[in-house]
């Protein structure tokens, strides 16, 4: 086999992990984690194992001849090299985190929804797990791991993982992109028989409420594509300042708080989270070129839950929302970028983290749905989970096996290596959507969220002020549609709802809110001014990955 990711120094093909002990402490006055990782491998051939490593300071490795910290790449991290004693199955590395490490975000208590605790959380994906543990952080490396982690008195540590009392154990393979940890104040709220969510106190009423269809959405994906191999499946509901809308982390996806809106209109990102526990978690994207393997199955998944719970109009309103967005997102990408399998030499794959995975390649298989009919395709699908569970694959190995399964289909290396969206794609339609399109709205008093962002996308010139006069956007409480908003504001000038911008931007740290409106305010001098000023205040309670993006636009 040759060496495959791009983004990892590592060589699975010569030694491969295959568990992982880790033991840490959490020391929040440092925002350090220390302690000892121990990997457990397979020997292929050769002596030397080569992981991965970002900010991390290494003390000592139990069991080796030697090992040397490599000089550090910008993108990949440093390579620890580690010479193995003859015939050794197994090294621990005694090492510390920094406090800049870019898969974790500290928090002080003022950042959190209690203010007296302080909270600390992971984000792997894509390539932030070396920067908290020494290993062959590629998703083509599958391992199973336990962990002991010591927390100070009063928090909870929580873990993608079975849990009892700060000691966890993941049976199931997982790609280092899946480990995850938080510690905080936190309280637990069953929602059914193996789901429950987890919240800081003030928090856990509404989470509760706005989650409560969970239980439902597992069976919905259960009854297409075949059990849920994962046990439980909880979610954590992180501080606002959590970069992403969620995080698919096996047994506990993490959620971000704006999507708590009180009525349960966005929970739409839990049928995407579930959704991972097959697309995603179970098959998974080898490399991260093949990235929308996890991401476009499982919008396409996600959909097809929304439709069973809620029906086909509002599955509909949600396509024909994502495929707008799509024409709108990839009207500024270089043409390059408008490919399913996306070339990502010399880059970070956060870099190819767009809507072309995700909606594109939903639209691929929408596409190849309508051409085979769905009980032929669904058919495919859950003997594809079945195929490829537990394992990583490429883009080839897909395209091997549709070929096998359902050939012809549609013209797949289009779809698949050039840019743009292909003659002959599905275009979804909602009636709803056409209603809000018809004119002044007069009745709006049943309107989803769907219906008012599709509305307000729909605005070629916008009446700001009739808008705001008629339906108070600047006092909305749903952080999709307050999102919407601001960023028109910013783009029309609108000075009544300049002033939430600020207060926005230093409230959530969700990158999709937040890019957009720093992208709009760097247009205009007064833009570049305000967006100056509300970021310096802003930035330190980013996270890591948001300061990156943020940093390349206000600079
Ligand atoms: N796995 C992604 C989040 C992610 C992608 C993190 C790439 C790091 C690198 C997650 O499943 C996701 O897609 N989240 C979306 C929400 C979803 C409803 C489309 C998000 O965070 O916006
Ligand atoms: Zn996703």
């Amino acid at each position: 086999m040759e060496k495959m990711d791009i983004h990892s120094w590592s060589r699975p093909d010569l030694l491969r992990v295959r568990h992982v002990e880790l033991d840490l402490d959490v020391n929040f006055a440092n925002r350090v984690l220390a302690g000892s990782a121990a990997l457990h491998l397979d020997r292929i051939s050769g002596d030397e194992l080569i992981l991965d490593t970002r900010g991390l300071a290494i003390r000592s490795v139990d069991n080796a001849a030697s090992y040397e910290l490599g000089a550090p790449d910008p993108i990949l991290g440093a390579p620890l090299r580690v010479e193995l004693l003859p015939g050794a199955t197994w090294v621990r590395i005694h090492y510390s985190t920094s406090p800049q490490a870019s898969g974790l975000q500290w928090l002080d208590p003022p950042q959190t929804a209690g203010k007296l605790h302080p909270f600390l959380y992971t984000q792997s994906q894509a390539i932030h797990a070396r920067s908290w543990i020494p290993l062959q952080d590629t998703p083509a490396v599958r391992v199973t791991f336990d962990a002991t982690i010591r927390v100070p008195n009063g928090l909870r540590a929580v873990m993608g993982a079975e849990m009892s009392d700060n000691r966890f154990r993941m049976p199931q393979p997982v790609p280092p992109y899946l480990i995850a940890l938080a510690v905080g104040n936190l309280e637990f709220r069953a929602l059914g028989e193996r789901s429950g969510v987890y919240a800081e106190p003030p928090m856990i009423d509404a989470a509760a409420y706005e989650f409560a269809d969970t239980e439902a959405m597992i069976g919905a994906v259960e009854a297409m594509y075949g059990p849920y191999r994962w046990g439980r499946y909880d979610l954590l509901v992180l501080p606002p300042s959590f970069p992403f809308g969620g995080m698919e982390n096996p047994r506990l996806t993490f959620a971000t708080p704006t999507v708590i809106a009180g009525d349960r209109s966005l929970v739409s990102l839990v049928a995407h989270e579930l959704a991972h526990s097959w697309s995603g978690n179970l098959v998974t994207n080898a490399t991260w070129s093949d990235f929308w393997l996890n991401e476009g199955f499982t919008v396409y998944v996600e959909r097809r839950v929304l439709e069973r719970l809620y029906g086909p109009a509002r599955a509909a309103m949600e396509a024909v929302l994502g495929r707008r967005q799509l024409d709108a997102e990839m009207a500024g990408l270089r043409e390059p970028d408008r490919i399913l399998h996306i070339d990502l030499s010399g880059r970070d794959p956060d870099d190819g983290c767009t809507l072309v995975p995700y909606e594109k390649g939903a639209l691929l298989l929408r596409t190849i749905e309508q051409a085979v009919g769905r009980e032929r395709f669904d058919a495919f699908l859950r003997a594809y989970f079945d195929r490829f569970a537990f394992q990583s694959i490429t883009t080839a190995d897909f395209l091997d096996y549709i070929r096998r399964e359902l050939p012809n289909p549609v013209p797949l290396d289009e779809w698949i290596f050039r840019p743009g969206i292909p003659a002959g794609a599905t275009e979804p339609h909602s009636g709803a959507f056409e209603r809000v399109e018809s004119g002044w709205p007069t009745d709006t008093a049943a309107w989803s969220t769907q219906e008012w962002l599709h509305f307000l996308r729909s605005q070629d010139l916008p009446d700001m002020a009739r808008l705001d006069r008629e339906f108070h956007f600047t006092e909305s409480r749903n952080s999709e549609i307050l999102f919407q908003w601001l960023l028109m504001a910013v783009k029309a000038g609108y000075e009544p709802a300049l002033p939430q911008v600020g207060p926005f931007l230093k409230s959530v740290g969700r990158r999709k809110f937040l890019k957009p409106i720093y992208i709009e305010l760097m247009k205009t001098p007064e833009g570049q001014s305000m967006a100056r000023a509300i970021y310096g205040e802003a930035r330190a309670g980013y996270h890591p990955i948001a300061r990156v993006t943020i940093d390349g636009i206000v600079g």
